[in-house]
């Protein structure tokens, strides 16, 4: 949706919105930062946001509002039974999805533990495209597993195929013809998987997936928390759907999937979640999960306010003026990291941009979390905050030893709505003085491990002195500039 430039040289994506409400941010002096990550054990997790110049850790639930979210809010209706509030947002699903049904959960994992709940049952598989964290762990705690069927080219991080979140359709009916109909609990559909550098899927792949699952009399389900960076990107990408209407594209989907359901962190700029189905069979079969897990049918745990600003950001989805800004920055961001050689997974997905760590630091074993380390080294670079998506996310195996993640990545998320170019450009400009000054990097090694999700509360620290280093040539380098 670019805005032409009469001056070529002077393109850049335009935001077709204006800032009302601002956050003051501040930008520590580099001794601090240091003293900072040191603090927080080098886990960026632990770091304090009044420390942090660029939150990039997620794009989750700190998405920026518009007025008419904002003004939504104070016409929540809070009644425990018959809210309006709840047929507002039961308005806005149908108009995206078209669908009838919908059950309220307090945010996207709770949907799945309903669905993991409902339809998974000891020794049966999942089929998936790509896992994300909490799906995973919903269906292999209740004794299911999870089949990863992307096709290779979604790892492979120099392929610049425009969806790399694409399933292997033969090996998916292959899957389904190996395990038999009745042990697939469903087919899940990730759109802008998450997990391999927010990359989409393409309508034509996910109508021949649904097809695939009611061939067999299998349940599809749709994972449409990234959906409105996806629909962006078949616009954009996808011939077949360059001038369809976005709601065109919501409908399509919608019409062929038996199950969808979201974080609305993600989908609808808002917090909460949704599950919602054309056939009201499905929305039964996990009625009974939410009044247990959640809360009562009109809310289900997510706060009056929220659902309010929910259903007005389901329909701001469909907007590709607003849609288009959280991509479009990244697209900016990841081709300012690649024009100066910073290895960078391409082509831009949605999300965020996603350093490639194993090239950056190439001589930092996946035993000292060289994501890790890239990280906080960004973090002394400029006050940047990204997340580490490498073996330091993985859980080591039952008998200690560790999991080797497939790729070494650092992510840089974009909330949607939040940043301005000129901040775009100053990460771009620090992670390049990073990357320039790569061999002052080294690795991190354990203060203390905790068993289970290590990359939330786990301690580290440096190995030698090489944070000390850095932070003594950015002095170097950049005078007295914060
Ligand atoms: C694709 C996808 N599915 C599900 C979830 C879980 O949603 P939530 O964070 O609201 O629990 C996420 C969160 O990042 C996600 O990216």
């Amino acid at each position: 949706m670019s805005v032409k430039f009469y001056q070529p040289e002077n393109q850049v994506p335009l935001e077709m919105h204006k800032v009302r409400v601002v956050q003051k941010l501040s930008l520590l002096p580099v001794e601090e930062r240091l003293k900072c990550i040191q603090e927080a054990g080098n886990n960026t997790f632990l770091l304090q946001n009044k420390d942090v110049f660029m939150d990039m850790l997620t794009d989750s639930g700190v998405n920026g509002m518009s007025d008419q979210q904002v003004a939504s809010m104070s016409i929540a209706d809070d009644s425990y039974a018959g809210s309006e509030t709840f047929n507002r947002v039961k308005a806005a699903v149908k108009e995206v999805f078209g669908t009838d049904n919908v059950l309220p959960a307090h945010q996207g994992r709770a949907a799945e533990n309903i669905l993991a709940e409902a339809y998974v049952k000891p020794g049966m598989v999942t089929l998936m495209n790509f896992h994300f964290t909490t799906t995973k762990a919903h269906i292999t705690r209740l004794g299911g597993e999870v089949i990863e069927l992307v096709d290779k080219k979604g790892l492979i991080p120099k392929s610049d195929d425009p969806f790399k979140g694409n399933f292997d359709l033969k090996a998916l009916r292959a899957a389904i013809k190996k395990y038999g109909p009745e042990k697939v609990a469903f087919v899940r559909i990730e759109a802008g998987t998450n997990l391999i550098g927010g990359q989409p899927v393409s309508l034509e792949n996910m109508l021949a997936v649904a097809d695939i699952c009611h061939e067999f009399g299998v349940k599809s389900v749709l994972d449409a928390s990234l959906l409105q960076d996806n629909v962006y990107f078949m616009k954009v990408r996808e011939p077949q759907c360059k001038f369809m209407e976005t709601k065109e594209i919501y409908r399509l989907l919608a019409d062929k999937m038996d199950i969808i359901y979201f974080s609305a962190r993600k989908l609808g700029f808002s917090r909460g979640g949704i599950i919602t189905a054309h056939d009201k069979k499905f929305t039964d079969e996990m009625m009974e999960f939410v009044p247990l897990y959640e809360g009562f049918l009109t809310y289900g745990g997510m706060e009056v306010r929220s659902m309010e600003a929910m259903a007005v950001g389901l329909l701001e989805s469909l907007d590709m003026e607003y849609i288009s800004q959280g991509p479009e920055f990244i697209a900016y961001l990841v081709n300012e990291l690649d024009k100066y050689g910073v290895p960078v997974i391409k082509p831009a997905g949605g999300l965020g941009a996603h350093l490639n760590c194993s090239e950056i630091v190439p001589n930092i074993p996946h035993n000292q979390y060289p994501a890790d380390a890239v990280a906080t080294a960004l973090y002394i670079a400029g006050g940047i905050r990204g997340m580490e998506r490498g073996t330091l996310s993985e859980q080591r195996e039952p008998d200690g030893t560790e999991r080797y993640a497939e790729l070494e990545l650092l992510r840089l998320a974009v909330p949607r709505r939040v940043f301005t170019l000129s901040q775009i450009k100053y990460c771009a400009d620090r992670v390049k003085w990073m990357y320039d000054n790569r061999n002052l990097i080294g690795g991190l090694e354990w203060v203390s491990e905790p068993k289970v999700l290590r990359f939330f509360f786990g301690r580290l620290k440096e190995i030698g002195y090489w944070q000390e280093e850095l932070v003594a040539k950015f002095r170097a380098d950049f005078g007295d500039s914060l």
